[in-house]
């Protein structure tokens, strides 16, 4: 059995994901493509095989040769789609954001809650990657202790012209939100988001959150950091600490000194975690049973996120009370 999945968006993501299924899924083929770029829509489709391509999205949720649906077109169309997938019964997996806004990934939660199964999968793909799956397993092995700090650093090359700072919150330490609820098994229950006083004011800017069941997370987030797309994490935990080791792929040593290469962007660095995201969702609609984050888990990271840019706006920290879970 191969899986037909209609993909909605063929940009950078979108593209990326369509050939991850193309050459290194089991059991799924790209069946429908949509992009409102034709040019486009019909160039990765011709290279991944899709049989349809189209510039409206709903020709591909509605196509019979379509199984489950990929949106990876820009955060503000997410929720409608989202929800015309539900409406057509078919598993999607949405890329982050769930939705743009908190209240409207409650409406998701909701509609899934309606149908009594379970359809939707956020792309949190580092919940895939395997350096903070072996974070996690030496955490829940328990030699470390209990927890008690996670630090993240999350620094891009540079962000367009267009980056506004609440943006760094919602596009950037939205990853760190996710994995830290993952990881800690624990929910975000307070943060204070703080810029610094130098000209640079919105970049970098720290976050400081605190969790219901005790451990402390601080991200900084720095998306003009010019050397290096750089994402690092330490776990420090009651008798030691776990952190993810640099990206190494050689190590150069030359001239007294010894260097490795950063990546330019995220997605050589998760290029492992998209392909098991990938192979993980195949395998999930199969037997009906998923590994990767939720819609809950989906709204949980917007709504947190809502909360940090409602600290970074006025400096105070923000207290964050999630709606019940319709699904416990
Ligand atoms: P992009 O701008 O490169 O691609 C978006 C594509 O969607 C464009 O080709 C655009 O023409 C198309 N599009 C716009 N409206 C559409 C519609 N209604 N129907 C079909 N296609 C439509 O953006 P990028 O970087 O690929 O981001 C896509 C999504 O992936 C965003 O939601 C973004 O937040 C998310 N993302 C996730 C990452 C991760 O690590 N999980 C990393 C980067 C982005």
């Amino acid at each position: 059995m191969s899986f037909g999945i209609g993909i909605i968006g063929a940009g950078v993501m979108g593209a990326d994901h369509a050939r991850t299924i193309f050459r290194d899924v089991a059991g799924a083929h790209v069946a429908a493509l949509s992009d409102i770029d034709a040019a486009r829509a019909a160039a990765v489709g011709g290279e991944t095989g899709a049989r349809r391509v189209d510039t409206d999205a709903h020709v591909v949720i509605a196509d019979p040769g379509v199984d489950a649906v990929l949106i990876a077109s820009p955060d503000a169309t997410h929720a409608e789609l989202v929800l015309a997938c539900l409406a057509a019964g078919k598993p999607v997996l949405c890329e982050k954001p769930l939705a743009a806004t908190a209240e409207a990934c409650l409406r998701i939660v909701a509609a899934e809650a309606a149908l009594g199964r379970t359809l939707v999968q956020v792309g949190f793909m580092r919940r895939f990657d395997p350096a903070y799956v072996e974070m996690k397993a030496a955490l829940d092995a328990g030699a470390l202790g209990a927890p008690l700090v996670l630090h993240c650093v999350h620094r891009n090359v540079s962000a367009p012209v267009w980056f506004e700072a609440m943006m760094a919150i919602t596009n950037a330490a939205v990853h760190e939100i996710d994995i830290a609820r993952w990881l800690l098994g624990a929910e975000i229950v307070r943060a204070q988001v703080v810029r610094s006083r130098t000209a640079r004011a919105a970049d970098p800017i720290l976050l400081v959150l605190e969790t219901d069941r005790g451990p402390l997370i601080d991200i900084e987030v720095f998306v003009s950091a010019q050397y290096g797309y750089d994402v690092r994490g330490e776990l420090v935990c009651e008798r030691g600490t776990v952190s993810l080791a640099p990206p190494v792929a050689t190590d150069l040593r030359h001239a007294g000194a010894q260097s490795f290469r950063f990546a330019a962007d995220w997605r050589p660095r998760f290029a492992d975690a998209y392909r098991l995201e990938l192979q993980s969702w195949v395998r999930g609609l199969a037997t009906g049973r998923y590994e990767g984050a939720s819609a809950r888990d989906g709204y949980a990271a917007t709504a947190i996120a809502e909360a940090c840019v409602r600290s970074l706006d006025t400096g105070a920290p923000v207290d964050i009370r999630l709606a019940d879970d319709p699904q416990s």
